[in-house]
């Protein structure tokens, strides 16, 4: 259960719907996979895309992440919530020229380079600003994430990175590239990855086209192995905090490197999810020819994960107690048949007036959200408040 009894008297008093953040649960989070990451002097920078919501950014700052950003904005919320520019990269299929000339002014660390042709450009924007920019490139290894076909990105028909077929032409544009400075490797394959089988063939590939580039006089001073570790949204309460020491250790085991070579990691979801809820307020309860519906204040506007991917979140009522239960098909209230959080969940009998919980919200919830029927913004709760 989310709440305690006595937070869940307190919780009543705030308008819904709105995501509710424990932060003593982040801090947590955060603390074991710094603590995990240093052991085995590993990199993590958070991946800003999951969540930047500021008082949870600031935290993951005060703990020492770096920061993994997709747009110039998200470059710029880095900075100006302190990481310094020497831990911010910026990755991303379409950068734009204004995005790589902010992120040039502010000296950033790298930029994960996703083709040849913006290898060019960052090179003649380089030479524009007078400076060198700090490059890592994205690889495509082919390695299947099995997860979700729309979170996976390091297929063949995927977008991201440099197909391996092009390594070659992408070696030679870095060498003749006066402004460009190749630091390393960059590979993602994707997102809520729980199999570490899935890593552990990462790490393959990673060897393989290190290699590669050694073995044709490169150095490569970062392996940047992306993000991708999944949580448990099944059960939320037995499971709150991902099994960081697990997933280090297959990089830990299966990368080869010396020494000088840095290994770095662009975690979002894993740090970020569990800490957050959307907690709403049923308006009403109706019974169709075949169903039971539990109509919330909250839709896919609010949290679009389950209409977009079919994604499973766990829902609970607030205050909820052994008596008998119903099986509802728990809805929002968009003109979209989409705007489902779940098909016949088990819930005790509700009624309006009712707070529900939807679970593991934290990652890809709020920074998904949209004013799609001119929905309000978004508010928020954080457990400091109750
Ligand atoms: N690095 C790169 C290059 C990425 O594309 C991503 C996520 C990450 C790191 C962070 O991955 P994570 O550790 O969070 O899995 N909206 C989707 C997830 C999209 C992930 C996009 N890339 C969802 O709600 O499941």
């Amino acid at each position: 259960m989310l709440f305690n009894k006595l937070q869940e008297e307190k919780i009543k008093d705030f308008e819904t719907p709105f995501y509710y953040y424990d932060l003593d649960l982040l801090h947590e989070t955060l603390s074991r996979a710094k603590r995990a990451a240093d052991q085995r002097n590993f990199h993590v920078h958070y991946a800003l895309k999951a969540n930047f919501n500021d008082r949870l950014l600031s935290e993951i700052q005060r703990q020492g992440f770096g920061a993994d950003c997709v747009s110039g904005n998200e470059v710029q919320k880095a900075i100006d919530t302190g990481f310094p520019a020497s831990q911010i990269t910026f990755a991303g299929v379409g950068k734009s020229d204004k995005e790589i000339r902010m992120a040039l002014a502010h000296g950033i660390f790298t930029f994960n380079v996703e083709s040849i042709q913006e290898m060019e450009v960052i090179n003649e924007l380089a030479v524009e600003a007078g400076v060198i920019a700090h490059v890592s490139l994205r690889i495509n290894p082919n390695v299947d994430a099995h997860t979700h076909h729309y979170i996976t990105t390091g297929l063949d028909e995927n977008k991201f990175g440099v197909p391996t077929s092009e390594l070659e032409q992408a070696a030679a544009v870095i060498r003749k590239s006066a402004n460009v400075e190749l630091m390393g490797l960059h590979f993602h394959v994707g997102s809520q990855i729980t199999d570490m089988n899935v890593f552990k063939s990462l790490c393959v590939k990673v060897n393989e086209w290190k290699n590669w580039f050694e073995e044709r006089g490169t150095t490569i001073r970062i392996l940047n192995v992306g993000g991708g570790l999944g949580v448990d949204y099944q059960q939320p309460d037995a499971n709150p905090i991902p099994d960081f020491e697990a997933y280090f250790d297959v990089f830990d085991k299966f990368l080869e490197r010396t020494p000088q070579q840095e290994v770095h990691f662009e975690l979002g979801r894993a740090l970020i999810a569990q800490c957050g809820s959307l907690v709403s307020k049923v308006l009403y309860t109706k019974s169709g020819v075949k169903k039971h519906f539990l109509v919330l204040d909250a839709g896919m506007t609010e949290l679009m994960r389950p209409a977009l991917y079919q994604a499973y979140h766990q829902i609970e009522r607030v205050g909820e107690d052994q008596q008998s239960k119903l099986n509802y098909d728990v809805v929002g209230p968009i003109c979209e048949s989409s705007d489902c959080f779940g098909k016949e969940v088990p819930l005790p009998e509700s009624k309006r007036g009712d707070l529900i919980a939807i679970r593991t919200a934290g990652a890809y919830g709020e920074v998904m959200a949209s004013r799609y029927n001119l929905r309000d913004e978004i508010r928020y709760v954080y457990n400091s408040d109750l």
